[in-house]
């Protein structure tokens, strides 16, 4: 009993969510998987509602920080450079969120899901490339 309790903590410590990095926060992030948590935590949601034809109300505002800290991670990540390639990636996964965030403002549906999903994109040929 009392290993599996401490087993099951070990877990959540090694692999349970990540605390939210506030933005001004993520310039002071040490580690590129730092980084990968924060562009995960923020997008993998809105990854799962692409296609959806509506969002909320709610869902704007909350879309429009995702794009702009995607912005910020996407620079972040560079000081973790293994390349140029890997530049070229981050610097598009950063060109993604300006997209996105312009694709909010338009509060249209498919203009959002486009960028998500191009966002997204990105995501996996860095890391087709690099992980
Ligand atoms: C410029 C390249 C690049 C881009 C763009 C990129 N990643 Fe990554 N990602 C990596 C690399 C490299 C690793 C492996 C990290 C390592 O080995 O330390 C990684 C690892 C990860 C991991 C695993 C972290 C861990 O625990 O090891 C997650 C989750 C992740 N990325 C999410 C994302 C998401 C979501 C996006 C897009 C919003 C994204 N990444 C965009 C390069 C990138």
């Amino acid at each position: 009993m009392r290993r599996a309790s401490l087993l099951a903590l070990f877990l959540f410590a090694a692999c349970g969510p990540k605390p939210f990095v506030p933005t001004d926060k993520i310039a002071t992030l040490d580690r590129l998987d730092d980084v990968m948590h924060v562009q995960a935590r923020d997008a993998d949601p809105w990854f799962k509602k692409i296609g959806q034809a509506q969002y909320a109300d709610a869902d704007w505002e909350a879309l429009a920080t995702v794009a702009l800290r995607m912005q910020t991670t996407a620079a972040k990540s560079k000081s973790f450079s293994r390349g140029q390639s890997f530049d070229v990636l981050a610097d598009r996964l950063a060109k993604d969120g300006a997209d996105l965030a312009a694709a909010v403002s338009t509060k249209e549906a498919p203009a959002v899901n486009a960028a998500l999903e191009k966002m997204r994109g990105t995501c996996r040929a860095c890391h087709k490339e690099f992980k």
